[in-house]
């Protein structure tokens, strides 16, 4: 384990030879496999391995390259250099802001995925750049975006292979599409303003605040005492809430935090002809993913009205052939009316908790364990805070930065396994936590409760 082997002396090299190392199992399972090597082009792969990858050895060293690199890295600059590069983090942001809101993405020209290799890569001059982007009604002027492309570039988004023209690299050109694009949008235009109040938040509301409407975004956008769904539904309109939607698929759809692995976290088959509730279980992708692969199961995905609507609309007609009439969706705010299914085997959570404090997270179990019926079981898909130390500290830093996502959002929080083995008893001293799986690929776990007699 890298944070052991930190402990001895000479780091730059145990650490260096943990990069080379963990680097070379990368690139010998790439070739075996067939899959590109890692790059900087445009057209490069979404994603360093296929997200359905569940190798562990090669997952592992992913987090050991990633987390050696970040201590190695912290190592070169020196401490006080390296807390100023941390720092200056909050300055890359305009320039990653600029980029989005001014859609600059879209305007630089891309590389067919046909182009042979070796065919030059089409650039763009700053001043046809900031003239499109103009034409398109922002006001982009050549000088400002020169210094926001250029800062962009230092952290390898956007190049500039030619003095004086842009080019797309591999992470710039995920900005042209959706989904990439909605997630950095709902970071840097939906959340970022609530980020600058997170201290405000804790100076007014208390420390142990736990209404969804004393958070950061509550007080950043005046939510009246509505939680950031709510409000985000209510208020936000329609273009906001789809951007929502489609930021939550690319974080499925992206290793790391994503779900897609969830049919290979459980021996699903053995429930047999089970009826799984996906309770705010949004457009119903990790039920039809466990559909997919398990045909005997039916699914119930349960969410608010509007996303139930969503669905309904664009979903349902599309369902894959072999999905119909086993994936069904039902409109069910989860702090309304009480759990309308009673005859459910499994009552599936995925990423839910997270996004409620325990005062709500218990009243979300409440709910379920009222219908449950002899036998039933609640499946939960979140992040279990480890033990600081435990895990490759790239892991730990994205479940840390979940934490505090959920904390500005509203007012809620990442558990570690005493957090949640609280939370159950607080909500029902019957319910026990049977199993806890890591998902593959993913920084997630699967945790399985069933209610003692
Ligand atoms: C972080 S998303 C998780 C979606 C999905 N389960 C997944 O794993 O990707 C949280 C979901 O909870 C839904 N939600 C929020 N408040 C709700 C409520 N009061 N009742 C039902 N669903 C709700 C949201 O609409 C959203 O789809």
């Amino acid at each position: 384990m890298v944070a052991q082997a930190i402990q001895k002396q000479d780091k730059l090299t145990i650490l260096a030879n943990t990069v080379q190392s963990s680097a070379q199992v990368i690139s010998e399972h790439l070739k075996k496999t067939g899959l590109p090597q890692p790059s900087f082009d445009a057209n490069a792969p979404q994603t360093l391995f296929p997200p359905d990858t569940t190798d562990q050895t090669v997952l592992n060293a992913q987090h050991e390259l990633l987390s050696a690199a970040e201590m190695l890295r912290a190592l070169a600059h020196g401490p006080a250099e390296y807390l100023t590069y941390h720092l200056f983090q909050y300055l890359e942001i305009i320039a990653f802001r600029y980029v989005y809101r001014y859609k600059i993405a879209s305007f630089v020209p891309l590389a067919s995925p046909e182009a042979p290799p070796g065919t030059e890569v089409p650039t763009i001059s700053y001043d046809e750049l900031a003239a499109n982007a103009s034409a398109a009604g922002y006001p982009v002027a050549t000088s400002d975006l020169k210094r926001m492309v250029r800062t962009c570039a230092s952290s390898m988004i956007f190049c500039e292979p030619v003095p004086g023209r842009v080019a797309h690299t591999a992470s710039s050109a995920r900005m042209i599409t959706a989904q990439m694009n909605d997630l950095v949008g709902l970071g840097i235009e939906e959340a970022f303003p609530a980020v600058e109040k997170a201290i405000d938040a804790i100076e007014k509301y208390g420390p142990a605040a736990q209404e969804p409407s004393q958070s950061a975004y509550g007080l950043a956008y005046n939510t009246k005492g509505k939680d950031f769904y709510t409000y985000l539904t209510d208020e936000g309109g329609p273009e906001r809430v789809a951007r929502f939607s489609r930021a939550m698929k690319a974080i499925n759809d992206n290793a790391g935090y994503g779900t897609q692995n969830v049919a290979d976290a459980y021996d699903w088959a053995s429930l047999g002809k089970a009826k799984l509730v996906d309770v705010g279980g949004s457009r119903g992708h990790n039920s039809m993913t466990i559909a997919q692969k398990n045909p005997e199961m039916t699914f119930v995905v349960q969410d608010l009205e509007s996303v139930i609507k969503e669905a309904n609309a664009t979903v349902v007609p599309s369902l894959p052939s072999n999905l119909a009439g086993k994936v069904s969706f039902q409109a069910y705010d989860f702090f309304g009316e009480p759990q309308p299914v009673h005859d459910a085997d499994v009552y599936f959570l995925s990423l839910i908790l997270h996004n409620w404090a325990d005062k709500y997270a218990t009243k979300i179990l409440k709910s379920i364990v009222r219908a449950m019926k002899p036998g039933a079981r609640i499946f939960i898909l979140d992040g279990v805070l480890p033990t600081p130390g435990t895990i490759p500290i790239a892991q730990d830093r994205a479940l840390r930065s979940m934490d505090l996502a959920m904390m500005v959002l509203n007012n809620a929080r990442e558990r570690d396994a005493e957090d949640w083995e609280a939370l159950f008893k607080q909500a029902d001293s019957r319910l026990k936590l049977e199993t806890v799986s890591a998902l593959p690929g993913s920084i997630l776990s699967l945790m399985s409760l069933s209610l003692k007699a």
